[in-house]
C-alpha cells in the first residue's frame, strides 16, 4: 500500500473524473452569441448530442434536438418565423417551447412537441443546461458574481486528453515550478460554494521574488491573489493579480469524441461604461490576453501527450485529489444520449446500475501500490 496515496485520500474507482464517456450535468458552451443572427438557424453537436439553435425575432436563442419529431427531418434545414421554426420537409412549425403549433395539410395541429433545452447568454456566448430545469448559474467568478462584465475571446482549441486533466494542470502546484519556472510556493485552500463549483485559492505569502511580482510591487499592500474556481469539473475561471488590478480568465471545456476536448479562452472584466473606462476595458482584457499566453505555453505539449493515470500520488497532489473528489459526487450523464450515467431508474422506482461492466474497464485509473 502506498502510504502518500493513503494520506491524500485518492479515490480507489473513478465513475467521472477523466472518463471518456460521461460528463457533468451542467452549463455548457455552445457557439458564439455573435455567431448566431436573428433569424438564423445551425446545427450544432454538444457533447455527443446533435440539436439546432436559432434566434427569432424577439433576439432569444432557441435549442432544440436537431430531428423533426415528424419523420426525423434534420430542423437545421428549416426555416426561423417570428420566435417559431419551421420544417423544412412537410412545413410543420414549432414555437419556442417546442410546441407544434402549425401543421399546413390539418386545420389543427397535433399534441407533439420538438425537445428543447434550457439556454442562457452571458460572457459574449450561448450555453445550454443539458438537464431538464438548470439547478444552478451559469458559472461565474465569485469576485463577480453581481457585475456585468466585457469579454473578449481567446483561440478556440482542442486538446488530445480530456477536459478534467486540463482543468487540474492550474492547480497542479509542482509543475508551476517545473514547466513553469515559477519558483514561489503556493498553497491552496478549497472551498465548495455548491455541489457543482469549487474554488481554490492561494494562502502561501511568498512569491515575491517572481519577476512579474517585482515589477508591480510597489503599487499594492496585499499579497498577489491567485484562485481558481471550477464549474462542472469544465469551466475553470482564474482570478490572478495584486489587490488593486484583478485578471480574469475563463477556460471553458467541452468532452469531444474519443475522451478530448475542445475549449476557448475569455478574458473577463467588470463592465466599465464610460469612453475611459472603455477604453481601459480594451487595455486590461489585451494585457490579460498577453498573461495568459505566458502562462500556459509549454502546457499544449502535455495536453498532447499526457495518458492521465495519477498511479503515485504524493502530498502535493492534494488539491488534484480534492478537484477529483468535488467532481466524483456531481451528478454524471452519457455522452451523446445525456441519460444518467452511473444509475437509472428502470421501473416502479427501481434503481439499478446500467453500466456495463467492459465499460467501465475502458476507462478505469487503476492504483498500482495497493
Ligand atoms: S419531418 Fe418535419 S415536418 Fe415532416
Ligand atoms: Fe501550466
Amino acid at each position: 500500500m502506498n502510504v502518500n496515496a493513503e494520506n491524500v485520500n485518492y479515490p480507489r474507482k473513478l465513475k467521472t473524473f477523466n472518463n471518456p464517456e460521461r460528463f457533468i450535468e451542467g452549463w455548457y458552451w455552445v457557439i458564439p452569441s455573435r455567431k448566431l443572427r436573428v433569424y438564423e438557424v445551425k446545427p450544432v453537436t454538444v457533447l455527443g448530442r446533435e440539436l439546432v439553435i436559432y434566434r427569432g425575432q424577439d433576439k432569444r436563442a432557441v435549442i432544440f434536438d436537431a430531428y423533426c419529431p415528424h419523420m426525423g427531418a434534420h430542423l437545421a434545414e428549416g426555416k426561423v418565423e417570428g420566435n417559431e421554426l419551421r420544417c423544412f420537409f412537410h412545413h410543420w412549425k414549432y414555437d419556442a417551447e417546442g410546441f407544434c403549433v402549425d401543421i399546413p395539410c390539418l386545420d389543427e395541429p397535433i399534441n407533439v412537441k420538438a425537445k428543447t433545452w434550457p439556454t442562457a447568454e452571458k460572457y459574449g456566448m450561448i450555453w445550454i443546461w443539458t438537464g431538464e430545469t438548470p439547478q444552478q448559474p451559469l458559472p461565474f467568478i465569485p469576485e463577480l458574481e453581481i457585475e456585468e462584465c466585457d469579454s473578449n475571446f481567446g483561440a478556440r482549441f482542442i486538446t488530445n486528453c480530456h477536459p478534467n486533466v486540463v482543468m487540474i494542470n492550474a492547480i497542479d502546484t509542482q509543475h508551476f515550478n517545473t514547466v513553469h519556472k515559477v519558483v514561489s510556493e503556493f498553497i491552496f485552500e478549497k472551498q465548495e460554494l455548491n455541489e457543482n463549483a469549487i474554488t481554490f485559492s492561494n494562502v502561501a505569502q511568498d512569491g515575491e521574488d517572481y519577476f512579474l511580482i517585482k515589477l508591480i510591487r510597489p503599487f499594492y499592500k496585499n499579497p498577489v491573489t491567485y484562485s481558481l474556481c471550477y464549474w462542472y469539473g469544465t469551466t475553470g475561471m482564474v482570478t490572478f493579480g495584486p489587490d488593486f488590478l484583478h485578471f480574469y480568465i475563463m477556460f471553458t471545456l467541452r468532452l469531444i469524441e474519443g475522451g478530448k476536448a475542445e475549449g476557448q479562452a475569455i478574458f473577463l472584466t467588470k463592465k466599465r461604461t464610460s469612453i475611459f473606462g472603455k477604453m481601459y476595458n480594451r487595455f486590461v482584457l489585451w494585457l490579460t490576453e498577453i498573461l495568459t499566453h505566458y502562462f500556459i505555453k509549454n502546457d499544449s505539449k502535455i495536453f498532447q501527450t499526457i495518458q492521465f493515470n495519477l498511479k503515485t500520488p504524493i502530498q502535493a497532489d492534494q488539491s488534484i485529489i480534492q478537484f477529483i473528489n468535488h467532481l466524483e459526487r456531481q451528478k454524471n450523464l452519457k455522452w451523446e444520449s445525456w441519460t444518467m450515467g452511473n444509475l437509472e431508474r428502470v421501473r416502479d422506482g427501481e434503481v439499478r446500475d446500467v453500466e456495463k461492466r467492459e465499460n467501465r474497464e475502458k476507462w478505469r485509473d487503476e492504483l498500482v501500490n495497493d
